[in-house]
């Protein structure tokens, strides 16, 4: 089973920024483990939960960082986040309602590598910004 890690390369160099990637990172893994285990409704509900108030969490928590320091991309990355936030808890709500099928892990997936990429682009660019 694939694990997803904060691999050297995606690191941005914001020390909060890393560790909530780490985290969030962890809480994908969470899932896809609850989703090969076959873990119960329930816990399957807490875990999407979690995941999807966590990537809540450190969206805003990003998007304070850029309000204070006056990002110039502030509406473009936000932006990003909200059609990101929309899209995630619509493929965990199918998971949830529906189960984890191929198709709907498939979606999961391709849904974390856009995260990766933004990670790779968007959030480095601004940890950058940042660190100046
Ligand atoms: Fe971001």
């Amino acid at each position: 089973m694939n694990r997803y890690e904060l691999t050297k390369d995606l690191e941005t160099g914001n020390a909060i920024i890393d560790k909530e990637h780490r985290e969030l990172f962890n809480a994908v893994n969470k899932l896809f483990e609850a989703c090969s285990n076959g873990s119960g409704r329930s816990s399957m509900n807490e875990t999407i939960q979690f995941l999807n108030d966590y990537v809540q969490k450190h969206f805003s928590h990003e998007e304070q960082l850029q309000q204070q320091s006056e990002y110039p991309s502030v509406r473009t990355h936000k932006a990003f986040h909200e059609e990101y936030k929309r899209k995630l808890n619509e493929i965990t709500s199918k998971i949830s309602t529906s189960g984890s099928t191929i198709v709907e892990l498939g979606n999961l997936n391709r849904h974390i590598s856009v995260l990766i990429a933004h990670i790779r682009t968007e959030d480095k660019k601004l940890a950058g910004y940042l660190n100046q």
